[in-house]
């Protein structure tokens, strides 16, 4: 472990010289003196004077340093039946013109911009062409509904949002339009114009004098040219859930992210110019901003943008058709998606249908990576399969296993070591460290390396309230787990009312405002149970208001429809029980953790702050109850 632990020793000891050296690797308009600014602790800042843009780094160097006709982007669309690629020097010329379509709709630098969209290129060209203007993008996730949009409007603030007349999920063709118009309706901040992508699987109405039609904006426009930020500058703001129905603004700098991602593909995920990195996941989702859009483009390789399903587009055979046909070398995708394939294909029969010679390696990350699905992922593919673990907060892995640096053992259960820039401590609720082997919280202790948050959009004092006045000096993940004696993680889930439900996070305290706002519920708890296929998925509890009498079936359809409508499909609340009471301390605070232990098969002991225990007693058979 020689090479991997010389360099996390570096980038601990001697941060600045670590990630001086990591600068070399992009083109600056002003390289930074300075590496690390200390003197707001704990508000740290990468690169503090220095200069560069990101778009460029990504596009406009590739093509300067003559790979422009090297494949930038693959767009692998099942859904719509649609191979189409992006060479360097067509991607920056794309990214060009739209930057000049958002230029004459009066983005400049600083102005925040939302993006709405499905997985189709222009996603990925709308992100850029922020970039590209110093802008600040806030991309939303489509599977959410309006009014989770409303809120991030609102939050964000922007001047233009680019959306799509419809995504395309499970077969069916889902209009965004009708979501977009009622967010801007529930909105307080009206954007000044909306972008429309007009698919041809459905038409959008367009509002006059506010909308625009995607390919009527990118008319008459002219390519704009990079405009130089500092490092320091948002890139985007990723909004992300935490224990409340607020979502938390993720702010990324512009250097820091940069530096990060790029250091990140040579060393971690072990891939180089010119190779095919593909990342199924979500645009709308940490995994897609930095490794279906950045981190590939930033390093020169090429990256695949796939709007389909490991499952049912057509079939459980889909990642293997697109690992072949497009020579991928690196996947990384949710454990979640392999059960899904696994459960459709137990024996792994499709893979010998299709040439898988190119792969190298699996990456999985995004929830916990279960000893089975590692082994059954290992023995069909043959290739390391590799875990890692991090977060909307971090943008890139806390701990894996460092391929490109030094490939060291993997173990099942464990993401494997500390990356370089992290200095990840296990400790008690008194903050101490605890011995290997011993449970305990997960924190970072600061300065959190580049590409991590510097702060909450608009929100210092949630920043350090949320993160890191826990456990000072440190910044707290929210996660517990712990170290083995070869200093190997393992992650255990979250310590915090925040849910991981088919690798998408989600907040139980976001579903409790919902039910809670119907007329019939006095109180309830949501929580996350176990569930073979996506994880965890939510459960609801609820309690009638005295002297209400409703029909459990009807009201669980109701408070489900409610969710749906309120949060988004991609909430996935399917079960609500009607119950006579909820366990409580004598403090009033409901216990959660004990009914997801219960409701998980666990032999979970009572709490001795419980107030009534018969209520618990009662609850029992209904949370052990499986799901449907
Ligand atoms: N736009 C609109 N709706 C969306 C959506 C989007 N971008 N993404 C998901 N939804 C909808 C789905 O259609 C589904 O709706 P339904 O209840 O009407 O069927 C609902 O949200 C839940 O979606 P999902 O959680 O994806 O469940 P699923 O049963 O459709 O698929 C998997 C399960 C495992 C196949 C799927 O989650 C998957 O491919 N996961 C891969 C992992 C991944 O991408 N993780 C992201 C972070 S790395
Ligand atoms: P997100 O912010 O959506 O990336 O979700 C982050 C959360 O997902 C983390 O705090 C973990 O709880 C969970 N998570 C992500 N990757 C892993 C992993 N490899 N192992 C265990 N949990 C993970």
């Amino acid at each position: 472990m020689n090479g991997y632990r010389q360099a996390h020793g570096q980038s601990i000891s001697d941060p600045e010289e670590f990630w001086g050296q990591a600068t070399k690797g992009l083109d600056w308009s002003r390289p930074p003196s300075r590496v690390l600014d200390r003197s707001r602790e704990p508000f740290f800042r990468w690169f503090p004077d220095g200069e560069l843009n990101t778009c460029h780094n990504a596009l406009d160097r590739h093509v300067d340093s003559g790979a422009g006709d090297r494949t930038a982007l693959i767009y692998d669309s099942p859904v719509t039946g649609t191979v189409r690629t992006y060479t360097y020097r067509q991607l920056r010329d794309e990214v060009a013109r739209f930057a000049g379509a958002l230029k004459n709709l009066g983005v400049q630098r600083g102005d925040r911009v939302v993006v709405y969209l499905p997985m189709v290129p222009e996603a990925l060209i709308a992100m850029l062409a922020c970039a590209r203007l110093g802008a600040v993008h806030s991309v939303v996730f489509g599977g959410f509904a309006a009014h989770e949009l409303a809120v991030r409007i609102d939050d964000a603030k922007p001047t233009v949002v680019v959306s799509a007349s419809c995504g395309i999920e499970a077969g069916r063709v889902l209009p965004y339009k009708p979501l977009l118009d009622a967010a801007i309706e529930e909105s307080a901040h009206k954007p000044r114009h909306c972008v429309i992508l007009q698919r041809p699987q459905c038409t959008a109405e367009l509002v006059s004098g506010r909308d625009l039609d995607w390919a009527e904006a990118i008319a008459g426009a002219e390519p704009a040219a990079c405009v130089p930020v500092a490092a320091t500058d948002p890139l985007y703001i990723l909004y992300t859930s935490g224990t409340t129905g607020r979502p938390k603004g993720v702010v990324r700098d512009n250097g820091g992210h940069a530096v990060a991602l790029h250091w990140s593909m040579g060393n971690i995920f072990d891939t180089r110019p010119g190779e095919v990195f593909w990342a199924a996941s979500d645009v709308g989702w940490v995994v897609g901003h930095s490794y279906i859009v950045y981190a590939p483009l930033l390093a020169g390789a090429t990256t695949v943008l796939y709007e389909g399903k490991p499952v049912g587009t057509p079939d459980a055979g889909a990642f293997w058709r697109v690992v072949s046909q497009h020579r991928v070398t690196t996947l990384f995708t949710a454990p979640t998606a392999f059960r899904a394939i696994k459960k459709e294909d137990p024996s792994g029969t499709l893979i010998a249908s299709y040439d898988l010679s190119s792969l190298r390696h699996l990456f999985l990350a995004g929830e916990r990576l279960d000893p089975e699905t590692y082994a059954w992922a290992g023995e069909r593919l043959e290739v390391p399969v590799l875990d890692n673990w991090w977060q909307t907060e971090t943008g890139w892995p806390i701990a894996a296993n460092p391929r490109g640096l030094e490939p060291l053992p993997t173990k099942p259960g464990s993401p494997s070591v500390p990356v370089p820039g992290y200095d990840v401590r296990v400790v008690d609720s008194a903050g101490n460290d605890v011995p290997p082997g011993t449970d305990g919280s997960i924190v970072i202790r600061l300065p959190l390396p580049p590409g991590c948050l510097p702060t909450l959009w608009g929100d210092d004092d949630r920043f350090v309230a949320s993160y890191l006045s826990a456990f000072p000096g440190n910044y707290l993940t929210g996660d517990g787990g712990r170290f083995d004696e070869d200093g190997y993680l393992y992650v255990m889930g979250r310590t915090d009312d925040v849910i991981n439900v088919a690798g998408h996070r989600l907040s139980t305290g976001a579903m409790e405002e919902v039910l809670a706002a119907h007329p019939a519920v006095a109180e309830c708890a949501v929580i996350g149970v176990a569930d073979t296929l996506k994880g965890q998925v939510p459960r609801g509890f609820v309690v009638l208001k005295a002297g209400v009498e409703a029909d459990p079936a009807t009201l669980t359809a109701e408070l489900v429809a409610m969710v749906r409508q309120r949060i988004g499909a991609v909430a996935a609340l399917r079960q609500v029980d009607v119950v006579p009471a909820l366990p409580k301390t004598r403090s009033g605070k409901i216990l959660r953790r004990t009914m997801r232990g219960i409701a998980d098969g666990r032999d979970e002991p009572v709490p001795s702050t419980i107030d009534d225990p018969a209520v618990l007693d009662t609850l029992r058979p209904v949370l052990i109850r499986s799901t449907p």
